[in-house]
This record gives structure tokens, C-alpha cells and sequence, in this order.
């Protein structure tokens, strides 16, 4: 049994790695990143990958040298994702909108993850298996009462949507694989880290606690009801 966690150098990404390992301790945990992953001390079935996320030559290549080898993968979830880097802030009102930054977002928060989503169809198994993306309940068009954030909501809403778009696909071309969008709630990192100070002590998770929520819940879903936008606490967030 094998399970793929792409970006796991990110802290919710390292901590679903951990998790992983932890919860399928038969399996064997590829963790992806464009930097080498820490492991709690050079176990043999946590394999770190290093390649560029963002590179669809590198991503194809590595997964075809997957198939290659007969590997499949049970759960993969990719964590990538960004809100604000060297390139980009948050948008507070519509001045703030610039070409770039919008590309950014997409680049990193919508294409990056469904490169990944479409060179892994053939890659899953004949018995259940789960795809989940790190979304953001900001994500959701219905969900929009507070407005700001341009660039990141739309990217993660477009995420969503081409997620729910390709299930439709999975559903014949892999269909014991459910597909998840992920809000892992307000966690406790870098990205969130200007952004906490109106966020309730209770209400900052830690990356550990995002991390068990998550693998609890990829072992509860089945594929009937595939796709599934879901937050931290398995509930479903609308679309
Ligand atoms: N923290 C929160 O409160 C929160 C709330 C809602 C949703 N989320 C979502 O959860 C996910 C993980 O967030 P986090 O809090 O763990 O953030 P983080 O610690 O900053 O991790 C960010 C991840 O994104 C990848 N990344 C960043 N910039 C990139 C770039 N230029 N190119 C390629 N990959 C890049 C990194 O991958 P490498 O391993 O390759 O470096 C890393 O895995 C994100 O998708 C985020 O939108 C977080």
C-alpha cells in the first residue's frame, strides 16, 4: 500500500505525512516537496521526493516511472498552496487586483494540484482509494459573505470546480477513488500567520490536529458520493 503527500515540507503537509505513516504503518509514504522532507528519524518506508511541483514534465515523469514499477497509490493528498509569498497579499478591495498576482494564485493554488489530478488517474487501485486537495471554505461561492481575498478565493473555487469536474472522469476512469476538497480549518502556520490575531485561541488548530482529522475521515468516506467538499470536522461545506 502506498500513499502520496505532495507539498510536505508546508506544515499541515509535513503533518499529514506524519500522520499517514502513522495510521497505515504497512504503507509506504511518499512525501513530494521542492525541498527534502524531515522524518522523524530515516524510517524505510517514508520516501522523500524532491522535485518541482509546479513542473508538468517532472510531475508526468515521476509518475510514469510510478507506473513503471506497478505502484499504485490508496490516498494521496496535495497540500500546496499559497496566500501570500514574496509575490502576493491578500486583496483588501478591488485596487488591489493586479494580472499577476491573480496568475499567481492560480498558477500555485489551481493549476499546480490538478497537474497532479490528471496525471494520477491511472494510478489508483481496483479497491477504495482517496484523492484529496487542500481547499479553504473561502473557497466556496456560496459560502461568500465577507468579499476580499480576490486571488485566493477564486483560485480555490476554481480548484473546487475542477475537482467536481474531474470526478465526473474518475467515476469512469477510476472509480473506487473518491475525490476530496479539504478545509482544514484556521491552522496554525506560516500562511496563516498575519492573519490569526482575530481567530479564538480554540479556534487555531495545530497542524497535528488538521492532520488526524483528515486521515479519520478519508477512511470513512466511500465513492457513491464522490465528489465531497468537507471541512475539519466532516462536515460538508456548500460548493
Ligand atoms: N493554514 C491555514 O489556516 C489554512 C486554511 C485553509 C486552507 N489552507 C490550505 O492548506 C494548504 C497547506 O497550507 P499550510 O498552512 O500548511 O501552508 P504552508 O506551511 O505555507 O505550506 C504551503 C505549501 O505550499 C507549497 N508551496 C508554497 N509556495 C509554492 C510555490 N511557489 N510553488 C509550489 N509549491 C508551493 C509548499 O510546498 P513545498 O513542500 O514544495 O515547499 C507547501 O507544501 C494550502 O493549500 C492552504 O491554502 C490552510
Amino acid at each position: 500500500m502506498n500513499v502520496l503527500v505532495i507539498g510536505s515540507s508546508g506544515a499541515i503537509g509535513n503533518a499529514i505525512a506524519r500522520q499517514m505513516y502513522k495510521a497505515f504503518p504497512q504503507a509506504t509514504v511518499y512525501a513530494v516537496s521542492r525541498k527534502a522532507t524531515e522524518t522523524d528519524g530515516g524510517q524505510a518506508n517514508f520516501k522523500s521526493i524532491q522535485l518541482d511541483t509546479t513542473d508538468e514534465q517532472a510531475v508526468a515523469g515521476w509518475l510514469a516511472e510510478c507506473k513503471q514499477q506497478d505502484m499504485q497509490f490508496h490516498h494521496v493528498v496535495c497540500t500546496t498552496g499559497i496566500l501570500h509569498d514574496g509575490e502576493v497579499q491578500p486583496e483588501k478591495r478591488l485596487e488591489d487586483i493586479t494580472p499577476e498576482a491573480l496568475q499567481h494564485y492560480f498558477a500555485i493554488n489551481t493549476v499546480l494540484p490538478m497537474l497532479w489530478v490528471k496525471h494520477l488517474v491511472g494510478l489508483f487501485p481496483s479497491e477504495h482509494s482517496t484523492l484529496t486537495v487542500l481547499s479553504a471554505r473561502v473557497g466556496s461561492i456560496e459560502d461568500n459573505g465577507l468579499g476580499g481575498w480576490y486571488g485566493y478565493r477564486a483560485s480555490k473555487a476554481a480548484l473546487n470546480m475542477l475537482v467536481k469536474t474531474a470526478a465526473v472522469e474518475y467515476k469512469r476512469r477510476a472509480k473506487h477513488t473518491s475525490l476530496i476538497c479539504y478545509h482544514p480549518g484556521t491552522v496554525d502556520s506560516q500562511l496563516s500567520e498575519p492573519f490569526q490575531r482575530n481567530v479564538k485561541p480554540e479556534k487555531l488548530f495545530t497542524p497535528e490536529f488538521t492532520a488526524q482529522q483528515l486521515v479519520a475521515i478519508i477512511q470513512q468516506r466511500k465513492v457513491d458520493h464522490s465528489p465531497y467538499f468537507l471541512d475539519w470536522d466532516n462536515k460538508p461545506i456548500p460548493w
